[in-house]
């Protein structure tokens, strides 16, 4: 059910003192393809969701913000001025925004919120980027005379992942929360920041999401990991190349040429992302023209690699990719971080049901559960609803 601006008042007015403040929104997001490139500097191809976060603020004349977490029936209050914060991993989020935000020297002060979602958690659709964009937006608007602009509002939530939550994460999930436009996906150089919207309509196909349930959760996960094993190759190949700065800049033969100075699993790893990155350019190519089928190929490929080399993939979502294979899908693979969460399925209008109605059914038969389908509408980025 679509999450409205009545559900989180009622119960902000409810919560608190009767009154109500502003209200905010910003988004979940999809990607096409670019998978774990972000934090390699390169190009990632995502674009907002409908589904996303919702948030009420009121200032209340202190130096404490008092969150109510609608979804999770919890309470907490903390100070600005705590260099500690909250526990709670749902309202550390919201200190790190708050505390990032003072950082940048916005004279952020006490408030009351109360907040909700329907990007469902630990879907790979970023939950998290929309609640950190929900607040950064919030707190811009109703402290910082807008002044903060939409790429730092990004790189605050990327902050408030690595500083207070321990996700080393790239820039993909906060940039397409902060930017995201109806109907466009956009291509993002994650080195130079520029970006490009990308009218996404594609005539007799369908984006939709297969969510396995198997929560994916990057705090704790091997995500970090795989985020040293690249630099780690980068590293090597500096040596012998000293413009390569990162795995951006690395291509087939100086991954050959250092495969004896790194490890077996490090090499498999920078595989991934040097096959990737030619596979985001190759997508590029074929939309420009129109060639779907070139654009499920390089899905396909995609999940291959997430799957053999970087590893990041599970029975549940492996399970669904070669449903989709056998059922003709023109393209397939897992989004987002990887260790449960969604595919990303491109399926012509025609296969469309019949999909649909067998990858329900086979999932079940095999894993005892239902899988969700999410279809997908490409939404707007954050925002003020009222
Ligand atoms: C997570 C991270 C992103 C990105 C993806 C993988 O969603 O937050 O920065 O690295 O995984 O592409």
């Amino acid at each position: 059910m679509k999450l409205t601006i009545d559900d989180v008042r009622s119960r902000f007015i409810e919560h608190f003192d009767g009154t109500t403040g502003s209200v905010y929104a910003s988004p979940g997001r999809i990607n096409l393809i670019g998978e774990h490139t972000d934090y390699n500097d390169g190009f990632v191809f995502p674009g907002a969701v409908q589904q996303g976060m919702i948030a009420e603020l009121k200032a209340n004349g202190t130096r404490n913000v008092r969150a109510y977490s609608i979804d999770l029936k919890d309470y907490v209050e903390f100070s600005l001025d705590d260099e500690k914060g909250p526990k709670a991993s749902w309202a550390r989020y919201i200190f790190g925004v708050c505390r990032e935000m003072m950082a940048l020297g916005v004279p952020v002060e006490g408030f009351n919120t109360a907040f909700a979602g329907d990007v469902p958690l630990g879907a790979g659709m970023s939950s998290s980027a929309a609640l950190e964009s929900v607040y950064a937006f919030a707190l811009n608007d109703m402290f910082g005379d807008n002044k903060i602009d939409k790429m730092t509002l990004a790189k605050v939530g990327q902050a408030t992942e690595h500083k207070y939550l321990g996700v080393n994460c790239g820039i993909m999930d906060q940039f397409a929360s902060v930017f995201g436009k109806a109907g466009n996906l956009m291509r993002l150089d994650c080195r130079s920041g520029e970006f490009e919207y990308f009218p996404f309509n594609p005539q007799g196909y369908k984006l939709v999401l297969v969510n396995s349930c198997v929560k994916h959760e990057l705090v704790g996960s091997p995500y970090n990991e795989r985020r040293l094993s690249c630099e780690r190759v980068a590293a090597a190949i500096n040596k012998l190349h000293p413009e390569v700065k990162s795995l951006r800049d690395a291509d087939w033969g100086m991954l050959y040429e250092v495969k004896e100075t790194v490890s077996e699993e490090d090499a498999k790893r920078a595989k991934y992302v040097i096959g990737e990155k030619e596979r985001v350019l190759k997508v590029c190519d074929a939309l420009e023209k129109g060639d779907y089928e070139t654009v499920g190929e390089m899905m396909y490929a995609t999940h291959e690699g997430l799957s053999k080399d970087y590893e990041v993939s599970c029975v549940e979502l492996d399970y669904l990719n070669d449903l989709a294979k056998e059922a003709g899908v023109t393209g397939s693979r897992i989004m987002g971080g990887g260790f449960g969460g969604c595919t990303i399925n491109l399926v012509s209008e025609e296969l469309y049901d019949s999909f649909v109605n067998d990858v329900k059914t086979k999932f079940r038969e095999k894993f005892g559960k239902d899988p969700i389908i999410i279809d997908v509408v490409i939404g707007d980025g954050s925002r003020k609803l009222c």
